[in-house]
């Protein structure tokens, strides 16, 4: 019988990655959303970058944790349910665990790799922890587990990662959040600062070309599950800050006049024409107590770094009061 010895691997494409690139690549400002850098090496690379000096929102706000441990534990109050939305990081995760001391941990990610790895690694130092992951997409719908629905909840979403959604999508998720954890709920949420344009730039454009790889990546990525025939060398990284909105968006910049195929179909990039690959929002004090306010969350208490470089805010899902 002939083995079928070189025949080309089974890669499995999300559908919703090969509409995201072809729909994006059509539209006229080119996007990809910027979700779909996380394959297996694009996570990897993301590791990479949270370690890197030139990166500080990882550093500075697990220092916050640190530095406050006590007092956020006496703020948010101890014991209950803790929802993290994303399967949590090793740092900032067994900190806030070790803090809050809770009896359910109840990690939502859309991937049941990281969930599994998340939970192996907490269970051996938290044996009296009940982990309840749930594999979902947490923009989407979640149901929470029965037991927890009558304990105190806290959302806990680290890391900055609202910035990554339009204030319009953030708005629509902390909503979202609002209505997984119900009423009287509170929320533990990381916000980067609005500060001098230099380091925001260097934090997504750093000198060890960790970042370029890991938008880069995304290319590699197009090439190999799309069949696409993107050349070598045709984008570069670029990291802009956008000043009337308040972000840094990464783009790939076309080097040269380009001509390539994705899944056959034809596409062409002058030179300088970029794709739009991620948005990261930074927020100033006020606006970010506005868009927690406009998500259904009442501010109640902050903790910042020294250098007031990124916030720590922890809000309340309080009864809706329209009228004083
Ligand atoms: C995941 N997210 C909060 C990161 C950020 O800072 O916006 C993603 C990232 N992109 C480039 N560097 C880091």
């Amino acid at each position: 019988m002939q083995e079928t010895l070189d025949a080309a691997p089974q890669i499995h494409v999300d559908p919703q990655f090969r509409a995201d690139v072809l729909n994006g690549l059509k539209e006229p400002i080119p996007a990809i959303p910027a979700r779909w850098f996380y394959d297996h090496r694009g996570s990897q690379l993301f590791d990479a970058i949270t370690r890197l000096d030139a990166y500080y929102p990882t550093r500075v706000e697990t220092g916050i944790m640190r530095a406050n441990a006590t007092a956020i534990a006496a703020a948010a109050g101890t014991g209950g349910a803790m929802v993290e939305f994303g399967a949590g990081s090793v740092t900032k995760t067994p900190l806030m665990i070790d803090a809050l001391d809770p009896d359910h941990y109840v990690p939502i990610d859309i991937s049941g790799d990281y969930l599994r790895d998340a939970a192996a690694g907490l269970m051996a130092d938290h044996p009296d922890l009940a982990i309840d992951p749930i594999e979902a997409d947490f923009t989407g719908p979640v149901d929470l587990p029965d037991e927890i629905r009558q304990m105190p909840r806290i959302g806990f979403f680290p890391g900055s990662t609202i910035g990554n959604f339009v204030p319009r999508s953030a708005t629509d998720l902390l909503r979202h959040f609002r209505d997984i954890l119900g009423d009287g709920a509170k929320l533990l949420i990381g916000m980067d600062r609005i500060k001098d344009v230099r380091r925001l730039i260097r934090a997504y454009d750093d000198e060890e070309g960790v970042t370029a790889a890991f938008n880069m990546n995304l290319i590699t990525r197009i090439n190999r599950e799309l069949d696409g025939t993107i050349p070598d060398g045709a984008f570069a990284h670029e990291a802009r800050w956008n000043e009337m909105l308040g972000r840094i968006e990464m783009h790939l910049v076309a080097t040269r006049d380009v001509d390539f195929t994705v899944e056959g179909e034809p596409f062409h990039f002058a030179k300088g024409a970029t794709i739009h690959t991620e948005n990261s929002h930074k927020y100033g004090p006020r606006a970010a107590r506005t868009l927690l306010l406009a998500g259904g969350w009442t501010p109640t208490h902050e903790w910042t770094d020294p250098d007031d470089d990124f916030a720590l805010i922890l809000a309340e899902a309080q009864p809706n009061r329209f009228a004083p």
